[in-house]
């Protein structure tokens, strides 16, 4: 069963663009990166698209579909009616190199400021020890497959340019908890995520989390339990001098 489908398609560059219109070939069992690839093949030779792994795993072929960030690889067609005209546009967060792709090097800058795992200085790699339950904990965020979709839909940057210089996003607020949750690092997560990373800017709306083709529970397990180490260190003084003495 096949269909001729009703697409549109942002074409531009940095300077400028604009939705154009398409009627492409829809097959049974289709997702949106097909219909992109033979619209390739067929009509326009030189849209740009970024894609790789053709299954959820590479994190490459973001964009937004009807305006919702998705995964073109992830996106079936039947979710559509037929006689719908569905709109594909690039992530609006991040610059425009040309048609559906954008420069995502602000994630790359944002993951280089995060410190990286510090094990105490007197324990050597092969000595690591870990509880499963700790380990666990971890686990859900390394799921992530760095497609940047939940740093294209916060609002904290999607819609301030200007807070880009002191939010690093959820992936790499993430980050930060993943750090703060392992027993075994020394560093300072908690201060360096209020003060370094922008967590007071994040007012839990979640929008991260529905987004997230990994369904990470961002929010709930990473973000809210650092902003709740953030008030436990800023006004409970016991826990304070206990952090400061012990570390967790
Ligand atoms: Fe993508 Fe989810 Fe990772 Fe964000 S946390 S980059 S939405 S996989
Ligand atoms: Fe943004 Fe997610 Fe917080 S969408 S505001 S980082 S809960
Ligand atoms: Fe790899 Fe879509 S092409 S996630």
């Amino acid at each position: 069963m096949s269909y001729q489908g009703k697409f549109r398609v942002w074409r531009g560059d940095d300077s400028g663009g604009a939705l154009e219109d398409f009627t492409v070939e829809v097959n049974e069992g289709e997702v949106v990166l097909d219909i992109i690839h033979r619209l390739q093949a067929t009509q326009t030779p030189d849209l740009a698209v970024r894609w790789n792994c053709k299954a959820g795993k590479c994190g490459s072929c973001s964009a937004e579909i009807n305006g919702r960030p998705r995964l073109l690889c992830m996106t079936r067609m039947s979710v559509f009616e037929e006689s719908e005209t569905i709109t594909v546009t690039p992530m609006r967060t991040f610059p425009i190199i040309r048609d559906l792709v954008t420069d995502v090097s602000f994630n790359y800058t944002k993951a280089r400021e995060v410190p990286s795992f510090t094990p105490p200085k007197d324990l050597a790699p092969g000595e690591y020890r870990m509880q499963q339950v700790d380990v666990e904990r971890s686990q859900e965020f390394r799921k992530c497959i760095e497609c940047f979709l939940c740093q294209n839909t916060c609002h904290v940057v999607r819609d301030h340019e200007e807070n880009k210089e002191a939010f690093s996003g959820p992936r790499f607020l993430m980050r930060v908890a993943e750090l703060e949750m392992h027993p075994l690092d020394t560093a300072d997560r908690v201060d360096q995520a209020q003060d370094d990373h922008g967590l007071g800017l994040c007012n839990i709306t979640k929008c991260c989390s529905e987004v997230c083709p990994e369904h990470i529970h961002i929010t709930d397990n990473a973000l809210i339990p650092m902003k709740e180490r953030v008030a436990d260190r800023k006004y409970d003084p016991i826990v304070w001098l206990g952090n400061k003495l012990f570390k967790r």
